[in-house]
C-alpha cells in the first residue's frame, strides 16, 4: 500500500524522529527501557537551565553525544530517502533530529527543526565551530565564552526559517509519512496534523503507537523502518 501511495503522490513529504537513526546504532529519547529521556530528566541535562547552572554535566552530556555520532553513520533507511528525493518520489524531509544522517546520506531538501549536533557555537558572540572541540573537550571560545551545540535546548524557540517551510511543506504534502517519532514534542508533531487538514494521507512507521495514530490512513507498529522502507523500494522499482 505505502509503495502504491508513493507512486501516486504528487507531493510526499516525510517527518523523521529519533526512531529513523536507531538502526544507525543511535538511541532514541523514549523507547521503552532504553530511550534517553527514560534514564535522564532532559531539563536537567538538556537545558539553556543546565547551560547555564550544571554546565560541567551539560558538557559531558553533549560531548558524549558528539563522539557516538563519531561511531555511527547513515543506514540503508537514510539512503533510500535520499535516493527518492533524487527521483522525485518525495519531495522534502522534516527532521527532529540533529545527527545530520539525510544530509550525509545525500539528501539536499532538509529542514532540521532542531539544529544540529554537527556544529557547536559560541554563547557569547556567536562564532561556529565544528563539533570536533567537544570531541576534544574544548568547550570554550577564543573569546572565552562557553561553546555550545547548535541544537535547539529545552527552552529555546525553534528556528523561524525552518518552522515556516516546514508548515508549507506540509501544506502542499498530498502524502505525508513520519518515521520514528513519539510524536510527542510540538510544534513538530503538529505538521502532520497540518498535512492531514489539507487533505493528505497520513503514514505513520513508527515501532510503538503514538497519540496521532488516530488521525493517519495508514499505521505500521512494530516492524523496522529501514526494513519498511527497503520493501516499498522493492516494489516501485518493480512497478516501473
Ligand atoms: N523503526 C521504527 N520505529 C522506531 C525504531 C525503528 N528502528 N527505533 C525507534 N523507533 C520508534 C520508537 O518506538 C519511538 O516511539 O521511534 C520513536 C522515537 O520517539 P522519541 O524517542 O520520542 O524521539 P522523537 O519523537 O524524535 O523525539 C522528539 O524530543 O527530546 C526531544 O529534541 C528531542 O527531537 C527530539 C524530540
Amino acid at each position: 500500500m505505502l509503495s502504491n501511495w508513493l507512486k501516486e503522490s504528487r507531493y510526499t513529504v516525510v517527518l523523521t524522529g529519533a526512531g529513523m537513526s536507531t538502526e544507525s546504532g543511535l538511541p532514541d529519547f523514549r523507547s521503552a527501557g532504553k530511550g534517553m529521556w527514560t534514564k535522564e530528566d532532559p531539563s536537567k541535562i538538556a537545558s539553556t537551565e543546565a547551560l547555564n547552572r550544571n554546565v560541567e554535566r551539560f558538557f559531558e552530556f553533549y560531548r558524549h553525544r558528539v563522539l557516538g555520532l563519531k561511531d555511527c553513520r547513515p543506514h540503508k533507511g537514510h539512503e533510500l530517502l535520499a535516493k527518492w528525493e533524487k527521483k522525485g518520489v518525495i519531495k522534502s524531509i522534516i527532521t527532529q533530529n540533529v545527527d545530520g544522517f539525510h544530509g550525509k546520506a545525500g539528501s539536499e531538501n532538509v529542514l532540521e527543526l532542531h539544529g544540529t549536533l554537527q556544529r557547536v557555537h559560541c554563547q557569547t558572540c556567536g562564532k561556529e565551530y565544528g563539533n570536533e572541540t567537544y570531541a576534544e573537550e574544548r568547550f570554550h571560545c577564543d573569546c572565552g565564552g562557553k561553546l555550545r551545540p547548535s541544537v535547539v535546548l529545552f527552552g529555546e524557540m525553534l528556528p523561524e526559517d525552518a518552522l515556516m517551510r516546514a508548515a508549507e511543506e506540509s501544506e502542499k504534502a498530498d502524502l505525508f509519512i513520519v518515521l520514528g517519532s513519539s510524536l510527542t514534542v510540538t510544534p513538530a508533531n503538529q505538521f502532520p496534523l497540518i498535512a492531514k487538514q489539507n487533505g493528505a494521507k497520513l503514514v505513520i512507521v513508527n515501532m510503538e503507537p503514538t497519540e496521532f495514530d488516530i488521525y493517519a490512513d495508514l499505521v505500521i507498529n512494530n516492524r523496522k523502518i529501514g526494513e519498511v522502507l527497503q520493501e516499498a523500494d522493492k516494489n516501485l522499482s518493480r512497478k516501473k
